[in-house]
Formats: C-alpha cells, structure tokens, sequence
C-alpha cells in the first residue's frame, strides 16, 4: 500500500491575504496538520502577504491564534507549534501599489529553483493584476504554481476574461482551482466506490438506475459573509462549482487513469451533455428559495434580509433543480439537485435509486417491495449505505423489510479525517492537478449555468420564501413529486 505520507519537495508557499478569514480558518491550520504529521520538509517556508503593514511576530501572532482557534489541543504538540512559526515570514504589499513586491522579490530568491506556489486568497478582481506583478518581477519560474478560488467569474464571460488574466501569465499546467469539495474524502470515495468494485458499474446507468439525488444542506446562514454571498447566491456560490463537480464523478465514464487530465477529460464530457436548462424551461425545472426567520436546531435564527442588513434582495439561498444528462448512458434519468442555507440539518450526500424489481414473485402479505439505494454520505459522519431488502427475521410467514447495509468511515477506520486543504494544498505541491478544475471544466460549468440565471433575472419573480429550519420552499417538495419521487430521508423505510 501507498505510505500515508508522500514526501514533498523542498517548498515556498506565499499566501496572498494571508490576514484574510479563509488563510487563517483553513489555509494555516491545515498547513500546521501536515507539518505535525512531518509533511513539511525542513527548510520550507510560509510566506504571509496582505496590504497590512504587520511585522513578522505580528503575523505569528496572528498565525498562532489561527492554529489555537482551529485546531484541538491534543493535535498541537508545543514543538510543532514553534517549528511552524519559524517557518513564517511575511511581506506587506499591495496589489494596487510598488510598495513592498521587490522584498517578495528578495525573499523568495530569484535564482531559486524550490517550489513555489503563489495562493491567492483574495477577490478575484485582483487576480490578473498579482500575476501581472509577479511577472514583470520574473518570480514566475517553471517549477511555480498558482492556485485561485472561487469565485472564478459570475457567468462564463467573466470567467473566461479571469482565465485569460490569468492564461497569460501561469501556464494551464500551473494554475490549480480550487474546489474544496474534491479534496473531500468521501468525494474521493465516490471513484474508489464506482471504480474499485465490480459490483456497481454494470447496473450504473439508465438500464438500472432511477434516478439520482445530490443533497448539500447547510443550517448555517450567510453569517459575515453577506457582502460576497448576496452578489452570488446558492446556484453560482453551490451549484456552478461544487454540485456539479459532485454530478461529474458520479456520471463520469471510467477514465483511463486516474492521471489528472484522464479524470477531467470525462468530467468535461458529462457537463457538455448537460441538456441545456434555459428560457421557458426554467420555470419548471428550477426552484429558488431565500430563507425567513426561523428556529434551526431549537435556536431563533434571523431572516435573510436582517442577516444582510437590507429591506430586499432577490438573491436565493436555496436551490433546488432537475437536470438530465444528454449522453448514451444517462439518458432519461433526472438528476434531482438541491440545496440551502438554514435548512433543517447540516448533511451533504447523493442517493442513487435503482429501478424497481420487474415482477415480485411474493404475495400481498410480504409489504411492499421498496427499490435498492446507494448513499453515499459525504458530511457529517462519512459513510456509504446500501438499502437492500430482507426477510424480517423470525417466524410469520415471509414479511419483507428494507434495510441499510450502513458502514460509517470514522466507526470503520478510526482515523482522523483530514481537511480537504491539507489534501490539496499537498497535492500543489506535489504537481498533482486531479483534485483541480481545468479551465475548458469551469466555463462549460458556466456556460449551463448562465442560462439559468438569464432566465431568472428576466421573469422578475422574488425568490420563493422557506422559514429557517425547513427543507426549503414547498415548491422544492413538488418539483421531485410531480415525477412520483420524494426526496430521501434518512429513516426512509
Ligand atoms: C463554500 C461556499 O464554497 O462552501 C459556502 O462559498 C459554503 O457558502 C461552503 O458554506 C460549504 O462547504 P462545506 O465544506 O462546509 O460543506
């Protein structure tokens, strides 16, 4: 078997909006996990960069309490804890500004060959201007990487203007986008499950499969981020990237490899057969919702107007929609998509449902026979259940009962589940593009995304309330039940 660790090489990481909440919630708290567990080659340095004129101890301090905030106190061994801190500096410049991108320049050495990876941890209207600065000062050498997040554009205009930006400077082989969601590790599961076992591929298809439901429910709201969330709402912040990354792996024909272009070449495909969901279609194939106030796990939430501090916004914070992939294999099948903001529970899953038996050969007295399931639960408790029918066990004549084969990972395996970031930010380091979005991936996301939108902002329609702690518009239960299908709950006996 693979070692759990693979070594990396010797490495320079610059941060960009280092001070920023995503460098100090994710970014060095998952650096900090891998240098526990002696990823990190000595040597490596971490290179904090924000316009704030802090110095080097001030950064510490601040990557300090990033570390004590985000991780538990039996992971933080005090050793650790100094090692990484050495390994910081940082840098004050401004995107907008000369100032302080020459001391970048001597710090991470020109002649050097290390890694380097450039993260760019801010909006991204600074993105083009970072790498133009990075290549009039010749930092841009053939072994730097630079990684981008989303939002990579609001439709596929401005995604392909930010790619270009961006095209100009990096090489396609040098530029990984983030989707946090593939560094999951039951995302990863999802191709050992599909491609590690004999028992699924045959019957996963439009001969044998119903339908598909991808699930991401969250109960939090758009808390500080109000400002970002309500120029994009859930179709562009969950569906453009995330749920369609999420239906990619489970319709994807095999790849050839797991090698990273095999991978995106197939994922590539399934977003070009998404049948085009636009115009009068709209209507009938979408549900947007925006959550009132409410009470999410006993406790009084606010409405999203009051979160944002406005009277009005037509901004959704939930989704919900049907899509059908246009190709050989999936034909006719629906792939039912939701999901929200301040919704009942927190639990990201897809459910594939299997067609019915063809003909029951057991008579009335056995119950109804319920079709065969695959769940597979990506948060909380990861974990993959198979509902199957048994006999109900003992005496009674045959009564027939649908039960979950049901393996949870963390009863299974014990072991600490790593943040999607150390996975990923590992994997820059390594070269490793699989995890990452190409480009041609993220503008044909968009370009059946755009529509869509189109078609929202002409109908003028407000976004359908919910209350906080539901599951969402009452519209959302009937665009799944018009087909005679329900939305899979989990006691779903
Ligand atoms: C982010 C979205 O990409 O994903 C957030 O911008 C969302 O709005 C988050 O809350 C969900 O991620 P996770 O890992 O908590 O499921």
């Amino acid at each position: 078997m693979t070692p759990r660790i693979i070594p990396v090489d010797l490495f320079d990481l610059v941060v960009y909006g280092a001070t920023g909440d995503l460098s100090q919630r994710k970014l060095l708290p998952a650096l900090f996990h891998r240098d526990v567990q002696g990823q990190i080659p000595p040597g490596s340095r971490i290179i904090g960069c924000s316009r704030r004129g802090l110095s080097a101890e001030e950064f510490a301090a601040l990557a300090r309490k990033s570390i004590e905030d985000h991780v538990p106190d039996a992971e933080r061994p005090p050793d650790v804890v100094s090692r990484f801190l050495a390994r910081l500096a940082y840098v004050a410049a401004d995107a907008g500004a000369e100032d302080g991108w020459a001391d970048l320049g001597r710090l991470l050495k020109p002649e050097s060959d290390r890694i380097r990876v450039f993260y760019l941890a801010v909006g991204p209207d600074l993105f083009g201007p970072i790498c133009d600065r990075l290549a009039s000062l010749h930092l841009v050498t053939p072994r730097t990487r630079v990684v981008i997040e989303k939002p990579l554009g609001k439709s596929g205009a401005s995604a392909r203007a930010l790619n270009e930006s961006i095209g100009r400077v990096f090489s396609e082989p040098q530029i990984y986008r983030i989707d946090h969601y593939l560094g999951k590790e039951t995302v990863q599961n999802l191709m050992a499950l599909r491609f590690a076992n004999a028992l699924f591929e045959p019957v996963w298809n439009a001969g044998h499969v119903d339908h598909v439901q991808i699930t991401v429910a969250e109960t939090l709201g758009v808390e500080g981020r109000a400002g970002y969330y309500d120029t994009a709402g859930a179709l562009r912040d969950m569906v453009q990237n995330h749920m369609l990354q999420l239906l990619c792996l489970v319709a994807m024909e095999p790849p050839i490899s797991t090698a990273a272009d095999a991978l995106r070449d197939e994922k590539l495909k399934v977003l070009k057969a998404l049948k085009p969901v636009s115009g009068d279609g709209v209507a009938g194939l979408t549900v947007r919702g925006q959550y009132r106030a409410g009470a999410v796990e006993g406790e009084a939430v606010k409405g999203y107007f009051e979160e944002l501090g406005a009277v009005t916004s037509r901004t959704e914070t939930f989704v919900a929609l049907k899509a059908e992939i246009a190709n050989w294999r999936w034909s006719g099948v629906p792939f039912y998509l939701r999901t929200g903001k301040r919704l009942a529970s927190r639990v990201s899953e897809i459910v594939v449902t299997f067609k019915p038996i063809p003909h029951s050969v057991f008579d009335g007295q056995a119950g109804p026979i319920a079709p065969n399931r695959l769940v597979i639960r990506l948060q909380p408790d990861e974990g993959v259940k198979l509902w199957l029918m048994i006999k109900d066990p003992g005496p009674g004549g045959m009564r027939l009962s649908h039960v979950p084969l049901d393996m949870s990972f963390a009863d299974a395996f014990n072991v600490r589940n790593p943040d999607a970031y150390e996975r990923l930010l590992m994997d820059v380091v390594r070269g490793s593009q699989a995890l990452f979005m190409r480009r041609d991936e993220v503008e044909a996301a968009w370009d059946w995304i755009d529509p869509i939108l189109e078609a929202w902002s002409t109908s003028g329609d407000m976004p359908k309330p919910y209350t906080a702690g539901t599951w969402g518009p009452s519209a959302a239960v009937a665009l799944i039940e018009r087909d005679g299908r329900t939305w899979y709950e989990d006691q779903d006996l």
